[in-house]
């Protein structure tokens, strides 16, 4: 059983939880991910580390309130346990050789853009960040994220925080202007980052993204989570979950995200008796 050490709400639909994991945190490198079980009935839930701590034993998660299971651990306070906390899982990011980078993290994605631009930024590499939400009142991270790197922009879609637009439009406008960047990191919706490797692509400036496509057991044996990189079949909890953003297809991996939006939204409606009827939905 795993304790929920620190709570805080950073939104009204993001919670960050810090979770006493000792085997984990000994073993946690930027870009891996976890998976989490509220119960011997739950589902296996992936999220990507977005922080560690090896002196105290703790591993920091970040997440949407989104579907039926991060609802109810969002619902859970701190002194509580979690049933299973399996990780590190996937494959460590690979900064290696990099000079200059700009970090491109949409919405709660930011969550995981920055402890990668805090980790690039403490090697000596010098970053930028852009960091996009859809208005002002669901910014999160902003202080830290300011702190670790060279130079934050902020977006919001419909313009009420920072510089109105999309953070394409952002990334296009720095690639324009000169800055020499030789890799872009883009983690947020699928959508984002198919755009944003359409954007880095005429510019030849190397993009990782980071993917979140449907998982089962995380590790390499069910398929579920396989995606086409490169024309080629990969796992994206033992290959992955970071690529080569000019390879991925991005079509076929939102396809896939979809199948299961019916019976998700279903499972969220549900009212459900171990749970003490507490509805979810
Ligand atoms: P969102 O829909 O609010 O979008 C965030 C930002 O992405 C927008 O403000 C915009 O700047 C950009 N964006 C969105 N659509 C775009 C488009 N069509 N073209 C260009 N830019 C676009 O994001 P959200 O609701 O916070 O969702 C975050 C997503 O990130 C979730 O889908 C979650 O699954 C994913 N995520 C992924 C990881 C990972 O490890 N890959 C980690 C955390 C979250
Ligand atoms: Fe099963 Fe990746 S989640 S193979």
């Amino acid at each position: 059983m795993y304790q929920i050490v620190t709570k805080r709400r950073l939104n009204d639909i993001v919670t960050l939880m810090e979770v006493a994991a000792p085997a984990v945190a000994a073993k946690a490198q930027p870009g891996q991910f976890i998976m989490f079980r509220l119960d011997e009935l739950g589902e296996r839930v992936p999220l990507t580390i977005s922080g560690y701590d090896r002196d105290k034993g703790t591993i920091e998660i970040i997440f949407q309130h989104m579907g039926r299971s991060t609802k109810m651990l969002a619902q859970m306070e701190e002194g509580d346990y979690i049933s299973d906390f399996v990780g590190p899982l996937g494959k460590p990011s690979n900064f290696e050789g990099m000079k200059k980078v700009c970090v491109v993290g949409g919405g709660v994605g930011c969550a995981i853009g920055y402890p990668a631009a805090k980790a690039l930024h403490d090697m000596g590499v010098e970053v930028d960040m852009i960091a996009g939400f859809k208005n002002k009142d669901i910014v999160i991270l902003e202080d830290e994220m300011r702190a670790a790197c060279d130079n934050l922009y902020l977006t919001t879609d419909d313009g009420s925080y920072g510089e109105k637009g999309f953070v394409t439009d952002k990334l296009k406008s720095l690639l324009e202007s000169g800055k020499g960047y030789d890799t872009v990191f883009a983690i947020g919706p699928v959508i984002m980052m198919k755009f944003v490797s359409a954007v880095t692509k005429p510019f030849g400036v190397h993009t990782v993204v980071s993917l979140n496509p449907i998982m089962i057991d995380g590790t390499g044996m069910c398929g579920g989570c396989r995606v086409t990189v490169g024309g080629e079949t990969k796992f994206a909890c033992v290959d992955g979950p970071e690529f080569d953003g000019h390879k991925v297809d991005f079509d076929e991996l939102m396809k896939r995200n979809a199948f299961y939006k019916e019976q998700e939204q279903k499972a969220g409606e549900h009212i459900c008796r171990l749970t003490g009827g507490v509805r979810v939905g």
